[in-house]
């Protein structure tokens, strides 16, 4: 039986998880599948519990695991608490401590949202991505990573480091996940600042050729957030370095109308998966019953495909989630003008509805 680590965290965090469970234990009945759900502590939930946002015990729960579904973590209550006991911390940390290096966002365009993107329609309807932002390196875990006091009083360091083998494995991750959609990548960097960068443009110009039948591009990534809005469509596979790729992926989710729509699956080169939406704890909505449950619902799909090899129950929720939207259930982030809004349990009540009879991949 697959066992599955559930880590809910913080703010909307809980209740998108709460339906994804729900949606995964429907599919489960439905097409004769065995999943075991485990709960454990992350973020600022095990702040408050434990005094730390990520407990040994989570980190040996999910590595004992198949596979990992997270929500979300942080809120204001925890804004002022010293950096390794903010509830980031604990997101960070999980992912280092299993070598999640890849981190896939994929950008789908609903049709029937067309219209909820603040971005116009006909720029955004042929729009199909996948950004591959790296994880486990770049500004987030370089050292030195300090406050501390210099000549000039109160000073704060981060640090941009990569080495050549961690660039590799996530391009290499690139091109060959390229080979499953339209064979163009698109290198991010900033190569004409960041001595990082030109280790990345340079390493991926050495592994082109080792995939000929792949077409790869640079960009710099201050054209590349224009080019995402100007043409979207131009794109297939985006890599990027781990913060590109954060603030890169948050500007994309505008294309599907809302950041509450937009899935990840992170994964290293074996273990279990992580799969989590690629917003927020959202805390403005927190506890209303409000926020959007399509990301987690995309994310346990990825979780079905990737780490259990169901690609046909994956595909029944990808149906799912059209069916819902093209019946016109909308959440309030993606409801337009005098549309009915439905809340964070009624949006994973219809979608559970519209499961398909048969889990089959087309
Ligand atoms: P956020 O993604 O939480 O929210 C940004 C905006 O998007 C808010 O207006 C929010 O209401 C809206 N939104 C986000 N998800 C939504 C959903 N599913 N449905 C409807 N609306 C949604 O970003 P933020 O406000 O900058 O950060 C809040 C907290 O979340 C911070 O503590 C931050 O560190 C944390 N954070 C965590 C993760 C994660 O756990 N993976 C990701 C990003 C931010
Ligand atoms: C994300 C988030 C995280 C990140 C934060 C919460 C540490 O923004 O998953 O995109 O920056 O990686
Ligand atoms: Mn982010």
């Amino acid at each position: 039986m697959k066992k599955i680590t559930v880590l809910p965290g913080d703010g909307i965090g809980p209740e998108i998880t709460r339906e994804a469970v729900l949606l995964i234990e429907e599919t489960a009945e439905k097409y004769g599948n065995e999943f075991t759900f485990q709960y454990e502590d992350i973020g600022g939930a095990a702040v408050d519990k434990h005094g730390t946002p990520l407990p040994q015990h989570t980190v040996d729960a999910c590595r004992e695991s198949d596979a990992i579904l997270l929500g979300a973590v942080g809120g204001p209550k925890w804004d002022k608490e010293e950096a390794s006991r903010r509830p980031e911390a604990g997101l960070l940390g999980i992912r280092k401590a299993l070598k999640l290096f890849a981190n896939l966002r994929p950008i789908n365009v609903y049709p029937s949202l067309l219209d909820s993107s603040p971005v116009r329609p006909e720029i955004v309807k042929n729009a199909d991505l996948l950004i591959i932002r790296e994880l486990t390196g770049g500004l987030y875990f370089g050292t030195p990573r300090e406050r501390r006091t210099g000549k000039y009083g109160t000073e704060a360091v981060d640090t941009l480091y990569y080495n050549e083998a961690e660039i590799e494995r996530i391009l290499r991750k690139a091109f060959e996940l390229s080979r499953f959609r339209s064979k163009k990548v698109t290198s991010v960097d900033k190569a004409n600042v960041l001595e990082s960068s030109r280790l990345w443009r340079e390493t991926a110009d050495r592994l082109a050729p080792e995939y000929p039948d792949v077409s790869l591009e640079h960009m710099l990534v201050d054209n590349a957030a224009m080019q995402l809005i100007r043409d979207p469509a131009q794109f297939d596979v985006m890599v990027t370095e781990n913060m590109f790729g954060d603030i890169l992926s948050d500007e994309a989710s505008m294309i599907t109308g809302s950041l509450g729509m937009l899935p990840s699956a992170s994964i290293g080169s074996e273990g279990p998966g992580l799969y989590e939406p690629v917003h927020g704890s959202a805390p403005d909505i927190a506890g209303e019953n409000k926020a959007n449950p399509l990301a987690a619902f995309s994310s346990a799909a990825m979780l079905l495909k990737y780490s259990f090899n169901m690609a046909g129950e994956a595909a029944a929720i990808e149906k799912a989630i059209k069916t819902t939207l093209d019946q016109g259930y909308r959440t309030q982030d993606i409801a337009g003008k005098g549309e009915k809004v439905l809340s964070t349990k009624e949006m994973g009540k219809a979608v559970r509805s519209f499961l398909p009879e048969h889990a089959t991949v087309k």
